[in-house]
């Protein structure tokens, strides 16, 4: 149904009380989230299947959701957004820790409210989404146990802010179909290296750790029980800017079977 003009500034509003979205999504009707990346404009890096019908999806690390819900509405029948409980269960190093724990709990749960939890429900609620939840976890903490398996898992850009990005991929093999796929996409300080290397990148104020080379990331997949590496894409993230630059590796990785 098309929205009221009452509706869409309703929707303006609520898009404006989150300070920090990380996507550029559009919402319709001129409405657009103030997001650093417009995805959009990558997507076909990423050679998702056009439809995802009937398909689980799991999306590692969902931020303001605009991989979910592309997801969503390729059809997918459900897709599950893990998303941290809040901004202090990073991995962070100890000293960033101590000083963020001095902050009042108001200042912990504003962080929280908008740089973790609301703008991916204003996404939803915009689009009338029924097939897309979310779940609170640190990737370590993904058992097919609890959340069966899926047809696809997906992590953007994400492994980088992980302290063990060989146990998170272990996390996401557990919870990929042996005729799934994992789609993963890395920020890579080394897009053209053609060895195997990881490189430290940690500061004591930021939540970054590993860059590894994309064959460093396939080698890595490899180990963890993958077999085939496919759709392999080099791209430039940009943020809307243009000023920020970030070398990008995809690739689809396929279960070794039996
Ligand atoms: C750079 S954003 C990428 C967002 C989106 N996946 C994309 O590709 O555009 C990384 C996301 O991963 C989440 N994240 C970071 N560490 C995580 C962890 N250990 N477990 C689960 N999610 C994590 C962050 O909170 C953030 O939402």
């Amino acid at each position: 149904m098309p929205r009221t003009p009452q509706q869409i500034q309703e929707l303006r509003a609520k898009v404006a009380q989150i300070q920090s979205w990380y996507h550029r999504i559009d919402l319709g009707d001129g409405v657009e989230t103030p997001g650093h990346f417009r995805m959009t404009d990558y997507l076909a890096h990423y050679h998702f299947p056009a439809r995802l019908d009937g398909m689980r999806v799991l999306d590692v690390g969902a931020s303001t959701g605009f991989f979910a819900y592309e997801f969503e509405r390729r059809g997918a029948a459900e897709v599950v957004a893990v998303e941290l409980p809040s901004w202090g269960d990073h991995d962070w190093t100890p000293r960033y820790r101590r000083e963020f724990e001095q902050k009042s709990s108001g200042e912990k749960q504003n962080i929280d409210r908008e740089v973790m939890r609301d703008g991916f429900a204003i996404v939803g609620e915009a689009y009338g989404s029924t097939r897309v939840r979310r779940i609170w976890k640190a990737i370590y903490d993904l058992r097919a146990s609890e959340l069966g398996q899926f047809d696809i898992v997906f992590s953007g850009a994400m492994l980088m802010h992980v302290r063990d990005p060989i146990l998170g991929i272990q996390r996401m093999r557990e919870c990929c179909k042996d005729d799934g796929r994992l789609i993963v996409s890395i920020s890579t300080t080394m897009p053209d290296a053609q060895e195997p290397i990881a490189r430290f990148v940690g500061e004591w104020n930021q939540c970054n750790w590993w860059q590894m080379s994309p064959r460093a990331l396939d080698d890595v997949l490899k180990c963890c029980d993958f077999d085939r590496i496919e759709n392999r894409a080099t791209y430039t993230l940009q943020d809307v800017t243009g000023q920020f630059h970030d070398p990008t590796y995809v690739c689809h990785a396929l279960p070794r079977r039996g």
